[in-house]
């Protein structure tokens, strides 16, 4: 195909996130030259629904007794024995430095009465070490110090254009990006380096605390260019987004775990406490486990109530909800809930990939001139459940590490010459209707899975999908959320085992056996297979 339009940089940023938005800063202050790409608006995607905050643990701000050697610790016990301990270990030592480039570029985080930062406390963290801005609107000011900076620093930003595939030379390195402008124009970006930054899958499901573009894009386009990925199984349910009636759809108002952290119980409809007895850090256990734990209570909810369990923090009063979580409280009222007064209906949705592009702690895939970071990108941070609020961390941590490779990378000529690019048609690939496979991944693929269900995913997609050329935002969207079902069914289906977030009825028991994680790759035909051999045991 002969493009319509060309463009050329150094670095191709996918996403505007944390993650996108860290790297292109540190890029462009190395001397790159960097352009951003996002298909929507610069701020429509997922770190501005952040709410909880940033787990870091920062000199002299910290309970006592807390270091980041517990804050590694605690991420590993929830990662349920798959998390890479030395990415984790190199990721939470460069919290603190994160932070505080971030603090220099503008981000305001809210005080205590102290006057150190204030601190939080989500499931799964021993200590008080979740920071915060807004109350609850985490994100939003993190996403807003960010794109102010890439202003004031001319970070070019090309917005409303979607990727649709990588560009390669004839060895398969990545050299580029296929894009269609907003009117469906197909242009191409050439670079050495691209970065995808682009955010989660939480659309795959029918309910989800995600936006409308997390649409498993990134990950898609990375198993094309012949990447593998890893953990693709583990998509984290958060236990509280604002239940809004039957058979919600879409993009759920979260309740941040925080409302747990200052003292929030969740009850069932007779105002049992659901976490009694389960886990020894009750409400705020780790995130997989409250989620199953309601799920469970909500089938056994008597009077057909089983959709939705209560988050009481009635103990608050008004003005402190107000103060502390503006977020929730203007989504609860639009509700008509008041949290002050009445228990907040809750449900669990999918909230989080855990897994995604297996890459390194400086964002380096397997395909040369790919780079993935943030939660498209499995680095080992997360395991087989991410803990809370550790996802801002690590775009701003590994985002800045990227950065570096990719500027060492060049410096040491590793990356492929553009020039040597294969030119390509728009690709053609398999699309599912988005609803029947919305229905069918929760139905099947959400929390509780089976061996059966997961062939049902199989047979629907296979008898939905139909090749269609990729010339539209919403046939590449469609695209990738193909293909990532077909990832995760085939990951789900082989983990013949329960752990974290992947819960399998048939297989209720965590497998000492099954302490490794899963890769997948894309066959010749272009199906999602287990990758053999894979070098991405945990370290047990
Ligand atoms: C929350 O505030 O509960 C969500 C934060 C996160 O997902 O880390």
């Amino acid at each position: 195909m002969s493009p319509h339009w060309e463009a050329r940089a150094d670095v191709i940023v996918v996403g505007t996130g944390v993650a996108g938005l860290t790297a292109a800063l540190e890029a462009r202050e190395l001397g790159l030259r960097v352009l951003v790409i996002t298909k929507a608006s610069a701020g429509a995607g997922n770190t501005r629904w952040a709410q909880g905050g940033v787990a870091v643990v920062l000199p002299g701000e910290h309970d006592e007794g807390d270091s980041v050697a517990a804050h590694v610790e605690d991420t590993l016990v929830a990662g349920v024995g798959l998390c890479e301990n030395d990415a984790v270990s190199a990721i939470l030592a460069d919290g603190a430095t994160a932070v505080t480039r971030l603090r220099k570029l503008g981000a305001v985080f809210d005080p205590g009465a102290d006057g150190k930062l204030a601190r939080t406390r989500e499931g799964g963290h021993s200590a008080f070490r979740v920071v915060h801005a807004g109350g609850d609107a985490t994100g939003a000011e993190v996403e807003r110090a960010l794109l102010s900076a890439a202003q004031d620093g001319r970070v070019p930003l090309l917005e409303n254009h979607i990727a649709v595939d990588t560009v390669r030379t004839p060895t398969g390195a990545v050299v580029g990006l296929l894009v269609l402008d907003p009117n469906g124009v197909p242009g191409v970006v050439s670079a050495p380096a691209v970065l995808l930054a682009t955010g989660g899958l939480g659309q795959l499901f029918q309910a989800t605390s995600n936006p409308e573009v997390a649409t498993a894009d990134g990950l898609a386009l990375a198993l094309r260019a012949g990447a593998p990925a890893a953990d693709v199984e583990f998509v984290q349910f958060h236990p509280t987004v604002l239940y809004t009636g039957p058979g919600a759809r879409g993009r759920c108002p979260l309740v941040t775990e925080a409302v747990r952290g200052e003292g929030a119980v969740l009850i069932d409809a007779l105002g049992e406490r659901v976490m009694k007895g389960v886990h020894p850090l009750e409400d705020l256990a780790p995130r997989d486990v409250v989620s199953a734990a309601i799920t469970r209570r909500m089938a056994l909810e008597p009077g057909g109530v089983d959709d939705h369990v209560y988050l009481d923090a009635t103990h608050l009063d008004a003005a402190e909800f107000r103060r502390r979580f503006p977020t929730v409280l203007a989504a609860c009222q639009s509700a008509g809930v008041d949290p002050a007064k009445d228990p907040i209906p809750v449900s669990p949705a999918a909230h989080f990939a855990c897994g995604g592009v297996a890459a390194t702690v400086d964002g380096r895939t397997g395909v040369i001139g790919l780079y993935a970071v943030g939660e498209v990108a499995r680095t080992g941070l997360h395991g087989a459940n991410r803990l809370a609020s550790n996802s801002l961390l690590e775009g701003l941590v590994v985002g800045s590490r990227t950065a570096r490779a990719i500027a060492e990378d060049l410096a040491a000529c590793v990356l492929a010459d553009p020039r040597t690019a294969v030119k390509a048609p728009l690709p053609t690939a398999p699309v599912a209707d988005r609803d029947v496979l919305q229905r069918v991944m929760s139905r099947y693929a959400g929390i509780g899975r089976d061996g059966e269900g997961l062939a049902v995913v199989g047979s629907v997609l296979d008898v939905s999908a139909v090749d269609t050329v990729l010339k539209t935002r919403q046939r590449v969207e469609d695209a990738a959320l193909t293909l990532v079902a077909r990832a995760l069914i085939a990951a789900a289906a082989a983990r013949t085992e329960s752990r974290g977030c992947h819960v399998r009825t048939d297989y209720p028991d965590t497998e000492p056996t099954w302490q490794h994680s899963l890769a997948v790759r894309l066959n010749p035909s272009g199906q999602p297979v287990l990758a053999a051999n894979t070098l991405l045991r945990s370290a047990a």
